[in-house]
């Protein structure tokens, strides 16, 4: 039990280091995405971004401001965010523009991406531990029920369905 106590510490360590690994990653890699974005159905960064910005109701990397160093927004010249964007409670007069900041999602999706993919890599990690633990467990169970078996005379019989009565 001592060796399975280091055992699992480490795992739990190993775990950690994932999920640190996991973030720094997605911190990296969104700055390019929202660099790729082109607005376009046809590019899956542009479809990626959409959806997160909707799911998530999130808008840029830590705010819509980000949206203004994007090549997106240079190019397109009309002071705009993507509508995906825009709040859906206040009705469909939302243009995306950044002259009306208050009909934007206002939290950036960086750190609720982390969160989300933190939520799941917890839940398959729980889901993980609660089946070794069932196992080991079962394993359990098994040794006391084959150490009985040969210690106890009665029980063996029992099991081998000796001539009792
Ligand atoms: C990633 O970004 C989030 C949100 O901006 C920040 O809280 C976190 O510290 C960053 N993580 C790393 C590993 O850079
Ligand atoms: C957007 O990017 C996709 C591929 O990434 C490309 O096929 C498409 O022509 C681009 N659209 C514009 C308007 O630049
Ligand atoms: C957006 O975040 C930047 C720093 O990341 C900050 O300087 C800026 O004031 C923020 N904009 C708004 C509208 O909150
Ligand atoms: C700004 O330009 C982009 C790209 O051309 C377009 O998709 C968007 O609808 C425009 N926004 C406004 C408010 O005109």
């Amino acid at each position: 039990m001592g060796q399975c106590g280091i055992t699992s510490s480490k795992t739990v360590l190993v775990f950690l280091n994932l999920i640190f690994w996991v973030e720094n990653e997605v911190n990296i890699s969104i700055k390019k995405v929202y660099d790729e974005y082109n607005g376009t159905n046809s590019n899956a960064q542009s479809r990626a971004i959409d959806y997160i910005q909707r799911q998530l109701q999130c808008c840029g990397i830590h705010n819509y401001s980000d949206w203004q160093n994007t090549h997106w927004y240079e190019e397109s010249k009309n002071n705009s965010v993507p509508i995906s964007c825009c709040r859906t409670n206040i009705g469909s007069s939302c243009t995306g523009s950044l002259t009306h900041p208050e009909d934007l999602y206002q939290e950036g999706c960086e750190a609720l991406v982390v969160k989300k993919l933190k939520e799941i890599m917890m839940y398959v990690i729980w889901t993980a531990l609660t089946f070794a633990v069932i196992q080991m467990l079962g394993m359990l169970c098994a040794c006391v029920v084959l150490c009985r078996r040969s210690r106890d005379p009665a029980y063996e019989l029992l099991i081998t369905g000796g001539t009792y009565a």
